[in-house]
């Protein structure tokens, strides 16, 4: 898909990955890029540094797990200007402290932002295209974590197989709707969530030995390859491994 002129939905566009991507949406000519994210003052901020890059953009603050919120973001995006591509992206690790030690409630929570929500965003993009005959794209971020089961955080890795399952599933509506169903699987990127393993702001003490052993990824790596699986036609059910290099 040429995203010249386009418009895209983001979730999770307050920061990291989700910014970068909008960012990278407003520098190939995007026409409209709606920025949801739970905390409203960040999306703000992209919004406005995406109408900085020439694209017009809306702001939302919404929870991705209320499930009338979405249902009214996704139609209120489509209301101001049809749908082309939307990028499921919110998500969050399920923090300290570490399973199995942690709270039920939270742990539940984790798989309902990153998979359940993924999940909802992905039927409410579908529903929205088919209503018009559409062609469109959709990216769900999944993780390597989707590769290695993480043992203090399962809920985690869980949640980025599931999104990867669910997407590849998804193949099938390429062929008969045009309509394109892909997943980035980024390394270990250099965003808040990787603080949010420990206090927010030193990483969790268990993940120190992996973070020793790569160089960071940046978020415009990722949005690199969000770009990619929404441009390159041949791409369905597909995902995008971003591996990190060794470190130095
Ligand atoms: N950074 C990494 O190392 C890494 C690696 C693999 C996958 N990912 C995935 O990338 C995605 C983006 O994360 P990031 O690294 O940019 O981290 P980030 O914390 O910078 O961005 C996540 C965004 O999601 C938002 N969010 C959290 N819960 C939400 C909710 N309930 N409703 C709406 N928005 C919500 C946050 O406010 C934040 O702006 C996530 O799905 C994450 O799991 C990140």
């Amino acid at each position: 898909m040429d995203i010249k002129g386009k418009t895209a939905l983001i979730t999770g566009g307050g920061a990291g990955i989700g910014r970068a991507t909008a960012l990278a949406l407003a520098a190939r000519g995007a026409g409209h890029i709606v920025v949801a994210d739970i905390d409203g003052a960040a999306a703000a901020e992209t919004a406005a540094l995406a109408q900085a890059a020439g694209s017009r953009a809306l702001a939302r603050a919404v929870d991705v797990t209320d499930l009338a919120a979405l249902t009214a973001l996704f139609a209120e995006a489509e209301a101001a200007a049809p749908l082309d591509i939307v990028f499921n992206n919110a998500g969050v690790v399920s923090g300290s402290p570490a399973f199995p030690d942690i709270p039920l409630a939270r742990l539940l929570r984790t798989v309902q932002i990153n998979l359940l929500a993924m999940m909802a965003g992905t039927q409410l993009a579908i529903d929205l295209f088919r209503a018009r005959g559409a062609r469109g794209v959709i990216v769900n971020t999944s993780s390597v974590a989707a590769f290695a089961p993480m043992t203090q955080d399962p809920a985690y890795s869980a949640s980025k197989v599931g999104i990867l399952n669910f997407t590849q599933a998804c193949a099938p509506l390429g062929e008969s709707h045009g309509i394109r169903v892909n997943a980035v699987c980024p390394g270990v990127t250099d965003t808040a969530i990787v603080k949010a393993t420990g206090d927010g702001v030193t990483p969790a003490a268990w993940l120190a030995p992996a973070l020793a052993r790569v160089k960071l990824l940046t978020p415009d790596d990722i949005a690199r390859a969000v770009i990619d699986l929404i441009e390159d036609e041949t791409k369905a059910g597909a995902h995008t491994v971003v591996q990190n290099e060794a470190a130095a």
